[in-house]
Formats: C-alpha cells, structure tokens, sequence
C-alpha cells in the first residue's frame, strides 16, 4: 500500500514538473514559453541573452556557457578555417552546444551579414548587390533571391541575417550606396516586403527560413553629404516621407528584427533615441521583435562604457552588438540594474523580445544544423537564380545602332579591362571578406568565361590593357570600382577614372566598336567616356553569375532593367 503511494505520489511530481517545464513544450503558445522562461531566469542569464559577442573576439568557447550568451556573430570575413559549408556548420554546432549545456539550454541566435548571398561562405552563390536588385523592379525576383540565400544560411547552420538593408540613399558619395535598393522610399517598400518573405517564409519555423533584421534604423541613407556614420539633418516630416516607409512595410511583412544605425538625427544618435527606438517604432508602429545595436554602436555615445549602456538599453536597444568587450558589457548592466539605473522592467521586456524569435525560430526543438541542406551551398539551381537576377538588373545607359546585340558568329569580340575576368571586382564589398577582394576569391563566372560560352573561343581575346586589337571587330571593355564597404567607400569625386577613359579611347582609336560594361555600386558620372564609346551598360555589382551580363549582351534576353537612381 505505501508503496502505491509513493509511486502515485512520485508520478504526481513527474507530471508537474513536466508541466512546470511549459518552455520546452513545443505545444505551448510562444508567449506561454516566453512567460515560463523568463520566470525561471536569473539576472544573469537575462543579462547574458542582451550580449551578442563576435566570434573571433571569444576568449575561450567556454565563455558561451560560462556568461550564458544569448547571441553570436560572424562580422564581415570571420570565418573558419578552411572557409567550406560544412567548417561553418561544425563551427555553428560546437558553439551552439556549449549554450546548450547551460542550466535552461537556452539555444544561442547566430547572426551573419548575409546581404548578398551567403556571401561570408566560399563558393556559395553570391547575388547582385541590393542596388541591381532595386533595378529588377522584379518583387518575385528579389524574393527568391532571399529565398536562396536563406536555404544557403540555414546549411550552415546559422539562424539571423543581418538584411535586407532598406537604406535609402540620397547622395552617391556614401560608400554604402549599393546597400541599399534604390533612392526612393517606394524602392525600399518594395524591396523589404519581397526580401523578408524571402528570408523568413511563411514561418520562421521551417528549416530553411531564417531571421531578417531591416537596417539600419533609420535614416542611415541620409546623411549630409553622404558621410558613413554621419548626421542625418532634415525635419521629421521628411524623415517620415523618405526613410520610415521601408521600415513600415517591413513591419507588416513580420520581420524579426530591426538594426540601429550608427547615425544620428539632427545631431542625436540613434543608438540612445528613445523617441526614434521606443516611441516610434515600438510603441507607434508596433514593432514586436528585437532591437540589435550596430558593431560597437553603443561606445559612439558620449560619456563612459557603462553609461552608453545605460542610455542604450533605456533608449530601447534590446540586444547589443558588442562585440568584443562582452564581460565588462554583462558586468555593467548588472551593475546599472542592481543601481535602478535600468529597470528589471526594461531587461524582462528586452530578453522576452529575444527569445519570442528564438521560439518561433524554433531553436529549441532544433537547435542543431540541419546538414541535409549542405548540397545545396552554390548549387546550380541557386547560381540559375542569380543568373536572372543579373539578367534583369541590367540597364542599358547609351545604344547606337547596331551596337548591341553581339553576333555570337563571324565577329571578333576583345574584352579588355582587368574586371572582365576577376570574380572580386564583380562581387564587390562585403564578399569573403568585409572590403572584398580582388581576383579568384570565389566560385564563380567572369564575363570572358561567359561571353567565351556564346561565341567560338578563336573569336574571344581578352586583353587587360587594350593592347594588340588587330584583329578585333568590337571591343568590350569592363569598368569597375574597386570593392569597398562602409565608411572606405566614401567617394568626393563619382567621374570615371582617367586610365578607364583611356581603355575606351584606345579600342575606340584602333577602329573598334566599343560596348562598356560598368560595375559600380552607385550611379558614375560617365561624361568623359561617351564620345569614345557606342554602348553603355550598367551592370552593378552583380555578382559570382556574368551568364546573365551575357544573356543580354548576345541578345537573348531584352534588357529590362530601371535605374534605381
Ligand atoms: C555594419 C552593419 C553590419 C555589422 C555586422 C556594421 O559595421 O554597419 O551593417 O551588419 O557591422 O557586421
Ligand atoms: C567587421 C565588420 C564590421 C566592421 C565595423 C569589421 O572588422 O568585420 O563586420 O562591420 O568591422 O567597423
């Protein structure tokens, strides 16, 4: 008999623990499990999910479990090594089980600046630049694009990317122009709702859909002058009208979070504007996700660390970009708690915010890679996709008669110009590494493989510098930026160096025909090469898939493409 009650009594127990645990209940609503979680959390593991740390700043892997980090990232270049699909995902999975073997196992949400593809991940389909996006007009296209990029993230393991950029830039000298999809508000509309299903699907849940974060909230695009980083001087009025609408549509798309931007308004910063963060976003327009600060945004604050995390946290940031101080970032803000400089209100609103998206994201039922989604890193179907994103993105700037298309018989085609045989300075910025590089970085199709493709190689020559065109009936003679991110970008002057014009002149002076194709992540000023040339084509940045710059150059496709500015 008392045996019999100690079995009941023992079963009774099991039950309410099992009940108790109603976060890791994959049938409970996300707010139950939010609202379970949080009661069961100390400070410190509040504290410790509001830390995002980069990864190449961890002083041991260890400190994962040890602060119970909530967040990693990969800044732009951080990758393992060797840089393969799969290192990724065993680098995802080692990190993820140190979180895991914490007391609540709260999963960790890895972010990665996916802006353009994958594009951190060697060999990994790479897409035009968000600016040849924008000139698709295509809302199918930029979806699918997203689509792909998210399968490619998901591989990897990783759950966040740190897209779409819905900047809308108003002066070309910003070097983080092509970020961004084009100069008007109706632009980034467009662009945010096609890219947000695209990462994040119907459902977060799925496997191969991933967290979005539209940045950099807000008025990144408008700065005076076009400085990175700088002063956004114009009325609320206008900051409604040109740089809130993106953000608008993204909120009604779902997206799951939003990045602060390191500018400021009207000489405010917005990583401590409580009125642009909380008032306005959160409260006005409802925004349910998190807040994630830009890479050290908080230390451009003024006064000491401990008070920018004060003003950031009040302001209404919920997650902070760290990335590398983290143990003073968590030592602080437990300290502003216990001082009721930040209120527990304010961390409770903060980490609930946080793990809303890891539940929906579904990290605790699965928190692993799903490693069946490895083959299809770079996969054909993929670069097919990219390939009419390029496509599409073309804009033809200048055509004379009989220019365009080329004759894929009895025409000797030159391609001259370093960049029509260099995968780096196709892809630009923020691809394998955070400036880019130059060359052989990534799997890919230059324009001379692709033109080569279409016509018999005896008619293909390629000649860097524009020398020996005997022989030749049409040039083709590339132009293209060198790649850049962020503030190196900037750019006084937007004309077409001279040693371009040169190349043009040279091909034009031996008898040829000239077609330029210009890869640039912002409108040139391309007076100084009109004369000399027959055609111009815009091509952006567009990427690992040139197949699609040789679609329309060989007339098999019509070009489409709108300027985005
Ligand atoms: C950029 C962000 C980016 C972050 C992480 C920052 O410098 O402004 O756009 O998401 O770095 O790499
Ligand atoms: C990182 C980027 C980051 C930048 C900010 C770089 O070292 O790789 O992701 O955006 O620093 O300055």
């Amino acid at each position: 008999m008392k045996f019999v009650t100690l079995k009941i009594f023992l079963f009774f127990l099991f039950i309410v623990s099992l009940k108790a645990q109603i976060y890791l209940d994959p049938n409970a609503t996300v707010e139950e499990r939010v609202d379970d979680l949080i009661s069961r959390m100390t400070l410190e593991e509040k504290v410790g999910q509001m830390t995002q740390a980069g990864r190449s700043f961890l002083n041991s892997e260890n400190d994962i479990r040890d602060y119970f980090l909530g967040s990693l990232l990969s800044g732009g270049g951080s990758s393992p090594n060797p840089n393969t699909a799969e290192s990724w995902a065993n680098m995802y999975d080692s990190y993820q089980n140190q979180a895991l073997s914490t007391r609540l196992k709260i999963p960790l949400i890895y972010g990665i600046d996916a802006v353009h593809g994958h594009n951190n991940v060697k060999d990994a389909v790479i897409f035009p630049h968000n600016i040849g996006l924008g000139a698709t007009r295509n809302p199918d296209l930029i979806r699918n694009a997203a689509e792909v990029t998210a399968v490619e993230v998901a591989a990897t393991g990783i759950d966040w990317t740190f897209a779409p950029c819905i900047a809308v830039p108003r002066d070309e000298k910003w070097g983080r122009t092509y970020e961004g999809f084009g100069e008007t508000p109706e632009l980034a509309e467009l662009a945010a709702v096609a890219a947000i299903y695209g990462y994040q699907g119907d459902s977060l849940n799925e496997q191969k859909t991933i967290a979005a974060c539209a940045k950099h909230f807000i008025g990144d695009g408008g700065t005076t002058g076009g400085i990175d980083q700088g002063n956004t001087e114009i009325s609320e009025e206008e900051l409604r009208a040109i740089h809130l609408p993106g953000y608008l549509k993204a909120i009604e798309a779902g997206v799951g979070t939003v990045m602060a931007s390191y500018s400021s308004w009207n000489g405010q910063k917005l990583h401590g504007h409580y009125y642009l963060l909380t008032t306005l976003l959160k409260e006005e327009l409802g925004f349910d996700g998190f807040i994630v600060s830009d890479w050290a945004g908080i230390d451009q604050l003024p006064g000491d660390y401990k008070n920018d995390i004060k003003e950031s946290i009040n302001a209404g940031v919920d997650m902070v970009m760290v990335p590398d101080r983290y143990v003073e970032f968590i030592t602080f803000l437990k300290e502003l708690v216990n001082e009721n400089q930040v209120s527990i209100e304010r961390i409770d609103d903060a980490v609930k915010r946080i793990l809303k998206i890891k539940f929906e994201l579904g990290l605790f039922e699965n928190p692993l890679t799903d490693r069946s989604l490895l083959n299809l890193v770079g996969s054909q179907e993929h670069r097919n996709i990219a390939r009419e994103c390029v496509r599409e993105s073309i804009v033809i700037l200048q055509k004379k008669d009989n220019v365009l298309p080329l004759r894929k018989e009895n025409q000797k085609i030159a391609l001259i110009g370093k960049g029509a045989d260099d995968i780096g300075l196709q892809c630009g910025g923020w691809t394998i590494y955070w400036q880019g590089g130059l060359g052989d970085i990534t799997e890919g199709t230059t324009l001379l493989e692709a033109v080569k493709k279409n016509t018999d190689h005896s008619n293909v020559i390629f000649s860097e510098n524009g020398e020996d065109l005997s022989d030749t009936d049409i040039a083709v003679i590339v132009i293209a930026e060198e790649p850049y991110a962020e503030f190196e970008g900037f750019k006084e002057d937007l004309t077409i160096p001279d040693s371009d014009v040169e190349l043009v002149k040279k091909a034009k002076e031996a008898g040829l025909k000239t077609v330029v194709i210009l890869y640039s992540g912002r409108p040139m000023i391309i007076n100084p090469i009109l004369q000399y040339s027959d055609a111009v084509v815009a091509a952006w940045l567009p990427g690992t898939e040139a197949d699609g710059i040789a679609d329309i150059l060989f007339g098999d496709f019509q070009p489409k493409g709108l300027l985005p500015h």
